[in-house]
């Protein structure tokens, strides 16, 4: 059962100039009252984090999220590219009660119960690759990663690992030293744990050579062999290269045609395993099931989390079987497989497929790309509209002259856009994500549209 139209759809009562025509309900400012009291505590008792805007939600369903105040807002989000099934997906929300009424822990690393078995099997079945393979199960994007880069390293026994300027693999220490999006993430945190290096990404929109593609052959990728192999990086001391299929909080940059197959024959040449940092493009995200299908490359080593449990914290590692640890005690966890957590991921792949929401995203994309791309027309400081399915971000610039990055106003933006109703995301220096819930329809999508594009007007009335 799809579920982006509410359950209990909340009535519009005439009258209330605040509120307006279709889905999205504003009783108060954002935040309001209840919501400001709130946003006031988690500042007094909460670690400084990230928080992007003041939306303080008591509940939601599908696309829509209820704040505390009883406003009705619309995600454009999915709680950072997670509930792609919609938020509180009725069979999702089922598997978590009746699993957790009977067993809700017992370490799957260290004893054994089906679940985690079933889900294992399913995963490595999914994942690209004609080969037999194994899992890992973590609780997060960055354990994931962490795992990946712990049995790529035991395996080749060489230490350096090669990354991309701009990824984002996460914030422990070993992820950590493969995240190069910000230098904020970065900052008084070294010495991280050796051996990262990074070049530059195949960034077209801002290509880091001035070249163009395709007259530019692919430069970026052959820069690997042809400079940094010759020079700083002896690739025989190179255990993995790490990658996301779509550059993800570095601004949602696909890479252009035939550059992971290019990338990918170099790595090969020197036995250098490939990790695929699917945390954030997995799970349909990008209109197939894992973003790397789009680029026609197999993965030795994949890591995913994110949109996996629907909201439950699980991700999980899959791996070529060979790489395995070959005696126990390597690598491992406690929460990691927790059966409540893989209860829901195994309905969240069973919504995924019933719900043809891998479909529904690549359509629903189609049709937010267009319909960003008609914005543009109208708006020139979007200089750049880009995405897979529905995993799209906006770059925001100065004007059609001047590509200098407007981070002030894509900024007010999103305070706009939240202030009518819609929540989104920054990504990259100075772009904003859109990554609804893989549930959305056509005119949710128009809807949310609509609202960026009163935002716009207003943010650029402000600066
Ligand atoms: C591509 C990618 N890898 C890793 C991570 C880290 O995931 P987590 O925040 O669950 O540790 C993220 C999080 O945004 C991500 O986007």
């Amino acid at each position: 059962m799809s579920q982006s139209t509410p359950r209990s759809s909340t009535p519009i009562s005439p009258g209330d100039e605040t509120k307006t025509p279709r889905g999205v309900v504003l009783k108060t400012a954002i935040p309001g009252p209840k919501g400001k009291k709130i946003v006031a505590a988690d500042t007094r008792f909460l670690q400084t984090s990230t928080k992007t805007s003041p939306v303080v939600a008591e509940s939601a369903s599908g696309v829509w999220v209820n704040d505390v105040d009883g406003n009705r807002l619309l995600d454009f989000t999915s709680g950072v590219g997670v509930v792609n099934t919609g938020h509180c997906h009725p069979d999702v929300v089922a598997a978590i009660r009746e699993q957790a009424g009977r067993l809700m822990h017992f370490a799957g690393t260290d004893y054994y119960y089906e679940n985690q078995v079933r889900l294992a099997e399913r995963l490595t079945g999914l994942i690209p690759g004609d080969f037999a393979k194994k899992v890992f199960f973590t609780n997060s994007g960055t354990e994931s990663v962490e795992a990946a880069l712990k049995i790529a390293r035991w395996n080749r026994q060489r230490p350096i690992t090669i990354g991309l300027l701009g990824a984002f693999h996460g914030r422990s220490m070993g992820s950590l030293t493969m995240t190069a999006s910000k230098p904020t993430q970065r900052a008084r945190f070294q010495p991280f744990t050796g051996g990262g290096h990074h070049i530059p990404p195949p960034y077209c929109y801002r290509c880091p050579y001035q070249l163009e593609f395709p007259s530019c052959d692919l430069y970026c990728a052959k820069i690997l062999k042809e400079l940094y192999f010759e020079t700083s990086i002896p690739p025989e001391d190179v255990a993995a290269f790490i990658a996301e299929p779509v550059m993800g909080e570095g601004g949602y940059v696909v890479p252009p045609k035939g550059w992971f197959r290019a990338m990918k024959s170099i790595l090969d040449e020197h036995g250098i395993l490939f990790i695929d940092d699917e945390v954030q493009a997995g799970f349909g995200r990008t209109g197939k099931w894992f973003g790397i299908e789009h680029h026609g490359v197999t993965p030795d080593i994949v890591a995913t989390a994110k949109a996996l449990g629907s909201g439950l914290p699980i991700g999980a590692m899959v791996f070529r079987k060979e790489l395995d640890y070959p005696h126990q005690g390597a690598h491992s966890n406690t929460f990691g497989g927790n059966l409540v957590a893989v209860a829901g991921a195994l309905a969240t792949l069973d919504v995924l497929e019933r719900e043809k929401l891998i479909e529904n995203s690549r359509v629903q994309g189609e049709h937010l790309i267009a319909r960003l791309r008609e914005l543009q027309q109208k708006h020139e400081e979007i200089g750049d509209v880009r995405g897979l399915g529905l995993m799209v971000a906006t770059e925001f610039i100065k004007g059609a002259r001047d590509k200098t990055p407007d981070v002030a106003l894509r900024d007010r933006v999103i305070e706009e856009s939240y202030r009518r109703g819609l929540v989104l995301l920054p990504c990259g220096k100075s772009s904003i994500r859109y990554i609804p819930p893989l549930v959305i329809r056509g005119p949710e999508v128009d809807e949310g549209v609509e609202i960026l594009d009163a935002a716009i007007t207003a943010a650029r009335r402000r600066g």
